[in-house]
C-alpha cells in the first residue's frame, strides 16, 4: 500500500464524501478511502504509450527508411519520459528530493516530454495527401489578419524553418491575446510560448530531413508543406470548424 504522510492522510479525509456525511470513520472506511485513491493514483500514472505513425508509410518526399528512423526516435522520447516520470517516483518514496539526482531528472524531463510531443504533433500533422488550407476557414482568415496574406505567413514560417540550428517550427496561437506567432523552439523544450496552443510543428533537426535532403533543408520543408494534413490544423485552432 502507498505510504501516506500525514498531510496526505489529512487531505484525503477531509475531501472525501464518507466524511462530509459522517465525521467519524470505522477502520473499513478509512481502508476503502486508501483503496480507491491508490486506483485514482495508478490509473493516472499509467506510462505513455508510443502512437503508431506507420501509416506514413509511402508519404511523397519522405523515404520508409528515413520515416522509420524517425519513428524509433519518437519512440526513445516516449520510454525515456515514462523511466524519468518513475525515476523521480522512487525518489520521492525514498525521500531523496534534495539530491543533485533528482535536481538533475527533474530538470531533464521537459525536453524528454516535448521531444515526445512535438513529434506527436509533427507526425500527425502529415499525411495530407495534398490537401490545402481552406481559403474561407478561420484559420485562413487570422492568418492573414496576423501576417498580411497566407502567402507572407508561409515565408515566415519557412525562413524560420531554414534558420541555423536544430529544433522545431510551432505556428503558436496566443489564446489571451489572439495571434499567430510563428516560433522557433530550440531543440524541443526552450522557446514553447507558455499557454498558447501549437497549431502546425515542422521538426527541422537534422534526423528529420538529412537522410533524404543532405543539408538541403529548404528541399525538406517544401515536401513537409506538400503533404500537411490541413484538416488536421484547423481543428487544432480554437476557433476552428
Ligand atoms: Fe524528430
Amino acid at each position: 500500500m502507498k505510504q501516506f504522510t500525514a498531510y496526505s492522510l489529512v487531505s484525503l479525509l477531509i475531501s472525501s464524501p464518507i466524511l462530509a456525511e459522517n465525521e467519524s470513520l470505522n477502520h473499513s472506511q478509512v481502508t476503502q478511502l486508501f483503496a480507491q485513491n491508490n486506483r485514482q493514483q495508478e490509473q493516472s500514472l499509467q506510462p505513455y504509450t508510443a502512437r503508431d505513425f506507420s501509416y506514413l508509410l509511402g508519404m511523397p518526399g519522405f523515404t520508409d527508411d528515413a520515416l522509420d528512423l524517425h519513428f524509433k526516435l519518437y519512440q526513445g522520447y516516449v520510454k525515456n519520459t515514462n523511466l524519468l516520470l518513475s525515476i523521480l517516483q522512487q525518489y520521492a518514496k525514498e525521500g531523496k528530493e534534495r539530491t543533485p539526482q533528482f535536481a538533475e531528472i527533474k530538470r531533464r524531463v521537459g525536453w524528454e516530454f516535448d521531444g515526445m510531443r512535438l513529434h506527436e504533433y509533427y507526425f500527425s500533422n502529415l499525411g495530407g495527401k495534398g490537401s490545402k488550407l481552406n481559403p474561407k476557414g478561420s484559420l485562413y482568415s487570422r492568418i492573414v489578419q496576423d501576417f498580411g496574406s497566407y502567402d507572407a505567413w508561409k515565408k515566415d514560417y519557412m525562413s524560420t524553418g531554414v534558420m541555423r540550428g536544430i529544433g522545431w517550427v510551432v505556428l503558436y496561437f496566443d489564446p489571451i491575446h489572439g495571434r499567430l506567432i510563428n516560433t522557433w523552439v530550440g531543440e524541443h523544450n526552450v522557446g514553447n510560448l507558455a499557454g498558447a496552443t501549437p497549431i502546425l510543428i515542422m521538426d527541422v533537426w537534422e534526423h528529420a530531413y538529412i537522410l533524404d535532403y543532405g543539408l538541403d533543408r529548404m528541399d525538406y520543408i517544401r515536401s513537409f508543406f506538400d503533404n500537411i494534413d490541413w484538416g488536421v490544423v484547423e481543428k487544432r485552432y480554437p476557433d476552428g470548424n
